[in-house]
């Protein structure tokens, strides 16, 4: 009887209607109307290539409704009553764009086609209400990832694969106006000084921004959209990102509370597994999830979030992952799950899963279950712990069960490509066994990877485990494939 955990619906950073508390509305700028007609007049001409080629035509009517936009844009923040775009409708806040919009472009002379109007007005709104030249891709439900370059080069990524849009901003100074706005939305700030940021938008998307002079080209900035629907377990074996198979392996290594690691680089899908697999976990537990930017769905009942809180500008009111860990445990927790493990907070967490908090689940940043485990010894190292390397090495091995690897293979491809057990010591070493692999066995002459999943036909180490729990597991699972 899983009951759908809801997240708070919270408004846009900026939105009409917004009440989000703390750090001035980033609209303080208000040139004169005169400023924004002169640009115009300044930028018009000179935009005029010597010899137009045909795709040239697009691309001037694309600078010139850009111009239009942004001189508007000025013109708006000069008339609109910004204490009434608080309680102003969507409706309201339309028409009132559209009729100085139409006034403005009247007083400039200009005429446009209806398409022009409507897109242009569509792009005042954002301007206004939103994040500008980002509000489509992050409305578009395809986009997983925006990457901007600078203001004129935004890349999306789509199934696992990189596009160049042909979004752009105007110019670095618009990139930064957005930025801007959407910091001090959460009441933090990046400007010289503090040149880089990290910030959750309202709708849950992760936000990191880096701005000149350390961002060289012009400021960069990384957007992770918050998928509202995560992908469950079935939708992931549809997808071919595991078997059912490994799927049922899975979910008794989940049931009978072995401690797990997902391992995987960026955005190969660690997140979205640890996700997936904390749905195996029964309802009737209390699960504790410490996250740095709170992204997991548990579907449960019983679920209490946290999210870890950076210093301030004056290097204050900082809450680490690890303190947030800390005071979980003392919280009677059946489960902790730590969105991802990167640093001191490993300690606690290899603590956590050795005293009793057994089933607990993290991610790490790491290429294969081998480097997983170097990846935890260096973390443990860099924490400042002394420690016999061998101690260490017990101290994880008895800690953490099973890795599973996540990937995204170079044709976007997302796949689990290996489910390893940690069986214990043997000498200095922690000793593992391959359960599930991803065979790969080629390419199609469009690039597209050929493989398929099978057991390596090793035996679980926790079979007794999973047969005493109740869970027993058919031979047939663990049985390699045979090659035809
Ligand atoms: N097996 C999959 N098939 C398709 N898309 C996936 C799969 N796994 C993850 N994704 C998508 O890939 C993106 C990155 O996944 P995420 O779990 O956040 O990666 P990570 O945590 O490793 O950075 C998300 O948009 C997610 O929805
Ligand atoms: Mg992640």
């Amino acid at each position: 009887m899983f009951s759908k955990y809801k997240k708070p619906s919270v408004p846009l950073p900026g939105a009409a209607g917004s009440a989000q508390a703390g750090g001035p509305r980033p609209v303080a700028v208000a040139p004169k109307a005169e400023d924004a007609r002169q640009s115009l007049m300044k930028t018009m001409p000179a935009r005029r290539p010597a010899e137009p080629g045909p795709g040239d035509k697009d691309k001037r009517r694309k600078d010139r409704l850009q111009e239009l936009k942004l001189d508007l844009h000025k013109a708006l923040l000069e008339n609109l009553n910004l204490a009434a775009l608080e309680t102003a409708t969507e409706q309201e806040l339309r028409t009132e764009i559209n009729a100085i919009a139409n006034e403005t472009l009247e007083e400039m002379g200009v005429v446009l086609n209806r398409d022009e109007r409507q897109t242009l007005s569509q792009d005042l709104f954002f301007e206004v209400t939103g994040l500008g030249p980002l509000e489509t891709l992050l409305k578009d439900d395809t986009v997983n990832d925006i990457l901007v370059n600078g203001p004129q080069q935004i890349f999306v990524e789509r199934n696992g694969k990189l596009e160049l849009t042909d979004v752009t901003f105007k110019d670095e100074r618009h990139l930064l106006r957005i930025i801007d706005k959407i910091v001090s939305a959460v009441g933090r700030r990046v400007d010289e000084s503090n040149p880089y940021v990290d910030a959750r938008l309202a709708d849950g998307s992760r936000f990191n921004a880096m701005v000149p002079p350390i961002a060289v080209d012009g400021s960069l900035v990384s957007i992770r959209k918050f998928k509202k629907d995560k992908l469950g377990i079935e939708d992931l074996v549809r997808f071919g990102a595991f078997t059912e198979e490994m799927a049922a392996y899975l979910q008794a290594a989940v049931s009978t509370r072995l401690n797990i690691i997902v391992s995987g680089g960026t955005g190969s899908g660690k997140t979205t597994t640890l996700n997936a697999l904390s749905g195996f976990i029964d309802d009737a537990e209390r699960i504790l999830t410490i996250e740095d930017t709170a992204e997991l769905q548990l579907q449960q009942t019983h679920v209490g979030r946290m999210e870890s809180r950076p210093p301030n500008v004056e290097g204050k009111g900082g809450v680490s992952q690890r303190d947030c860990l800390k005071n979980a445990l003392r919280m009677r927790p059946d489960r902790i799950i730590v969105g991802e493990t990167r640093g001191e907070e490993v300690i606690d967490m290899l603590q956590a899963m050795n005293t009793g908090h057994d089933g607990s689940m993290t991610t790490i940043h790491a290429n294969s279950a081998r480097d997983g485990v170097s990846r935890l010894e260096n973390m443990i190292a860099m924490a400042g712990i002394e420690m016999p390397i061998k101690a260490m090495r017990s101290q994880i091995a008895s800690a953490v069960n099973l890795i599973v690897q996540a990937s995204r293979l170079q044709d976007g491809s997302r796949r689990m490509t290996s489910i390893t057990e940690i069986t214990g010591m043997e000498g200095d070493v922690i000793s593992m066994q391959e359960i599930f692999r991803y065979q790969r066995v080629g390419l199609t002459p469009d690039n597209k990877i050929i493989g398929h999943f099978t057991a390596t036909g090793v035996r679980s180490h926790f079979s007794e485990r999973f047969k005493l729990w109740g869970y027993d597991l058919p031979p047939a699972i663990f049985e390699p494939m045979v090659a035809e």
